[in-house]
């Protein structure tokens, strides 16, 4: 089929390539001038493992191309995908302009029946108002139907989890496009579910909020666990073995960060009031975890007390492994508390740490963690990346001005660290 993607980011690219390796073709189109240069020279603008051999693979067999032209990519496809950004506004709700400008743009280029999918994260009812605008700003030109089909990748494993999705969602009133896209879908083999938009858009919030409040209650029992001297990992392993509850997202450790859940949770609160309902369990989410960021970097105080002067180093950057995204990553707001303290900070990431120089200036970058150890007065690991688990604790040591190490994601054995001599503090253990 031929599929038009407008929004290169995350999602577009991902959908994109994995659409063009089932046989597709696909234009990828975006307004980031620099960012389709970027993808017509065989680069990728981000790090998301295995993309880049995808996306060069599908460019150089002609079935994947790069434009920052919607009029081009809408006249020459059949399906067009609107993955563009929904960030938050001041707000918390959804700021919605990209989604607006792009509909406003496909209506103005209709020639002859489209199938117009948003892929984007949007609040309910979004799909009934891109509906209303294509059909103004279209003034009668061209046939084409709405749907809602919501991405549900994680960054990290995102090819993975699109080639093997849990469900596929197609909210739409339409049977003759509900159908096109389950053509589309099919060489996944995936359970299906065909749906009203306003479903499927409701789905996508829920799903998101669902997961954000399981993390949210492993960091309230982390708090529990500690108090009371349990183990939050022992707790959580026994309550997600119940099948009712499942043991994935129950991990206790920093907060959530991302571009997704911190948004999406506010959004969905938004959205609820708009609609006169008063989410008081999702606005307990988001508490719990904004102050899970305050509960640890009061861990690494109340640890090494007067913070001025102190080198700290930190492992971990990117909002988790396996990715350079540092969009509402903890790592940020732990570093700026302790720069705010007065201390040193050195850090490591495996792959964001071009991003992060831009958030994070004044701080030193390091080639790996035994650089960051050495002459620290404590290690903080804020993000799980494996070749942090798979470090030489004894080389660690070595290097330490002490054998501190704070971690925020329960990387390590608590009793093999006292073992080995470290004044070891980790989230609810
Ligand atoms: P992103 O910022 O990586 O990419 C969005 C792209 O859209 C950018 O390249 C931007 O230049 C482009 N864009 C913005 N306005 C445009 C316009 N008017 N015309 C053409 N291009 C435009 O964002 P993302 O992470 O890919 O997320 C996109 C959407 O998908 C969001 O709604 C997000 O909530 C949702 N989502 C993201 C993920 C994820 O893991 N990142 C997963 C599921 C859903
Ligand atoms: C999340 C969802 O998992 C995807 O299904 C969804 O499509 C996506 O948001 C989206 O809508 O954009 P993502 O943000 O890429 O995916 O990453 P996750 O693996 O969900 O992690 C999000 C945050 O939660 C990270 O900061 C991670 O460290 C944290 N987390 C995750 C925990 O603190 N504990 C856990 O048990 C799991």
């Amino acid at each position: 089929m031929k599929v038009c993607i407008i929004g290169a980011g995350y999602v577009g690219l991902v959908t994109g390539a994995t659409l063009a390796e089932l046989g597709n073709r696909v234009i990828c189109v975006d307004n980031n001038e620099e960012k389709i240069a970027i993808l017509n020279r065989d680069e990728i603008p981000i790090y998301e493992p295995g993309l880049k051999e995808m996306v060069r693979g599908a460019r150089q067999a002609g079935r994947m191309s790069f434009i920052t032209s919607i009029a081009e990519g809408v006249k020459a496809s059949d399906i067009i995908f609107i993955a563009v950004s929904t960030p938050p506004k001041a707000d918390g709700s959804a700021d919605l302009s990209a989604v607006a400008a792009v509909a406003r743009e496909v209506a103005e280029n209709l020639n002859g029946y489209k199938v117009v999918v948003d892929k984007s994260t949007v609040p309910v009812k979004t799909g009934e108002k891109v509906a209303e605008t294509i059909k103004r700003y279209s003034k009668g030109n061209g046939e084409f139907d709405v749907v809602s089909n919501p991405e549900f990748l994680r960054e990290g494993s995102a090819i993975y989890d699109t080639f093997h999705p849990d469900r596929i969602i197609i909210g739409t009133s339409s049977r003759k496009a509900a159908d096109l896209l389950i053509e589309l879908y099919k060489p996944l083999n995936a359970p299906v579910i065909v749906t009203d938009i306003n479903s499927a858009e409701i789905i996508k919030h829920a799903a998101n909020s669902f997961l954000a409040t399981k993390i949210s209650f492993a960091n309230a029992l982390a708090h529990i666990c500690e108090a009371s001297g349990a183990n939050v990992e022992e707790v959580t392993r026994g309550v997600g073995l119940d099948s009712r509850v499942g043991s994935r997202f129950l991990n206790a450790g920093v907060g959530y960060g991302g571009s997704c859940f911190p948004k999406d949770v506010s959004a969905f609160i938004a959205i609820a009031e708009e609609l006169r309902y008063d989410f008081g369990l999702l606005k307990e989410v988001e508490r719990i975890n904004k102050t899970q960021v305050d509960y640890f970097f009061n861990k690494i105080k109340e640890t090494l007390w007067i913070l001025e002067d102190k080198i700290i180093g930190v492992l971990g950057l990117a909002f988790k492994p396996d990715t350079d995204d540092m969009r509402n990553a903890p790592s940020v707001k732990i570093i700026s508390r302790l720069l705010e303290e007065g201390a040193r900070v050195k850090a490591f990431d495996p792959r964001s740490m071009e991003k992060a120089r831009e958030i994070l200036p004044d701080i030193e970058y390091c080639d790996g963690p035994y650089q960051v150890a050495e002459g620290a007065e404590a290690l903080v690991i804020v993000t799980e990346w494996n070749e942090f688990r798979e470090m030489d604790l004894k080389r660690i040591k070595e290097l330490l001005h002490q054998p501190i190490i704070l971690d925020g994601r329960n990387i390590y054995d608590p009793a093999k660290m006292e073992k080995l001599g470290f004044i070891y503090k980790s989230v609810g253990r």
